[in-house]
């Protein structure tokens, strides 16, 4: 018998899992303008999905339409099973935090929390007890007499948030909620964030165009582009498996090199760059013909660099002159110039240097390596 396997974290992965929300073949066109081109998109309750991608390319048209602010030009979007199609904001079961907080300057914390619930004609001996709660959760039970102008960015982002989970919705549809936020409260706030979720069960559909939020916050990632997904996958996926030289250079960085295939095996694949001149050896078959132009992409952490040669072939090799150096303490970055060409490589510091002197200098002759499985070859 085999064994029933766990989809728990992964619904997605799930041959029955029915999504929760379900967007298909929508566009939205401004005139004869395409802010969201046709696209296609399941997202499966309690997930944290992000919708990654360079300003204007239509991540907030798109939350817009979920919310029903917007009308898709065409396709259909559901949710728990339902067409929202003239489904007006206040029925859909989903609920959004807009980029700009929109706080009501004039109401208190507490006003502000509890105005969704006062025009659904709630008693007010609910309406207290609801926004006690959600004040709690947020941790603002202490600002609740105060205005928006008195309180840290910060803050006036979790008065935003708890604005929109008061009302207990299904999904959330957060734009950018933490981008007016300092790095270091950010970071605090994503975990904050991710709490929550888990608490609540919440499906939270997130915007944003910081790609270490993404990664940090996400079940799985949308990344847009020109009103189109590229790629859609979970952090590892589109970070170790980019299927584009776009979403390669997108999430993280990466050494891009142009080449022919020469070889292809059953079992490898070896591709050949001219500049600078290099021969990758990759440990599994591809689908791609002999002689095809590809891109090798090569994450800088994946590469080694030496002062003596380790190699053992003249495969996935290359020899350089360290041009530049960042030493940022936990790791230090190498920009190193091989032929015309400047690979970035990072390099954990794992032991301190013994004289204080870095262990590689600036115009040393250094020796790159990789290992087999570590270039993506690509095909766009
Ligand atoms: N009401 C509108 N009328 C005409 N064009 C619009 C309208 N709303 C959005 N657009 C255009 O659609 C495109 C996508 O806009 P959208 O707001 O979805 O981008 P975004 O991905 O959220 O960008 P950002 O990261 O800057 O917030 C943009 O080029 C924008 O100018
Ligand atoms: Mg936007």
């Amino acid at each position: 018998m085999s064994e029933a396997i766990n989809y728990q974290d992964r619904p997605w992965m799930d041959p029955d899992a029915e999504p929760f929300i379900k967007v298909q073949s929508v566009s939205k066109f401004f005139g004869d303008f395409t802010a969201v081109d046709s696209v296609d998109l399941e997202i499966y309750k309690g997930e944290l999905f992000s919708l990654l991608g360079g300003s204007g390319c239509g991540k907030t048209t798109l939350l817009r339409m979920l919310a029903g602010f917007e009308n898709p030009s065409t396709g259909n979007i559901f949710i728990d099973g339902v067409n929202m199609n003239g489904v007006p904001p206040y029925e859909r079961p989903v609920n959004m935090m807009f980029q700009s907080y929109a706080l009501f300057p004039h109401m208190t914390v507490e006003s502000n929390v509890a105005y969704g619930l006062k025009r659904d004609n709630l008693g007010a001996s609910d309406i207290a007890q609801k926004v006690e709660e959600v004040l709690e959760m947020v941790e603002l039970t202490r600002f609740r007499k105060r205005k928006p102008h008195q309180l840290s960015g910060g803050q006036k982002q979790r008065v935003a948030l708890a604005r929109a989970l008061v009302k207990q919705p299904k999904v959330l549809l957060l734009d950018e909620p933490l981008g007016a936020l300092d790095k270091r409260l950010r970071e605090q706030a994503q975990f904050e964030l991710m709490n929550l979720q888990d608490q609540l069960g919440v499906t939270f559909v997130v915007v944003t165009h910081d790609q270490e939020e993404a990664m940090t916050l996400s079940t799985r990632i949308a990344i847009m582009d020109n009103g189109r997904f590229m790629q859609i996958g979970t952090p590892t996926e589109i970070y170790e498996f980019p299927e584009s030289r776009l979403v390669a250079n997108f999430i993280g960085n990466a050494n891009m090199f142009e080449g022919r295939i020469i070889e292809n095996g059953p079992d490898h694949v070896i591709v050949q760059s001219k500049q600078p001149e290099c021969l990758f050896y990759i440990d599994h078959g591809l689908s791609i013909q002999e002689g095809s132009k590809v891109w090798v992409a090569l994450r800088p952490e994946k590469i080694t660099v030496t002062k003596e040669s380790t190699a053992s072939g003249s495969n996935n090799t290359l020899k350089g002159m360290v041009h530049g150096i960042g030493y940022l303490g936990g790791h230090s970055t190498y920009r190193v110039k091989a032929g015309d060409t400047l690979i970035e490589i990072t390099s954990p510091n794992q032991s301190r240097p013994k004289d204080g002197n870095p262990p590689i200098d600036w115009d040393e002759e250094v020796h790159l390596s990789w290992e087999a499985s570590s270039s993506v070859v690509l095909t766009r």
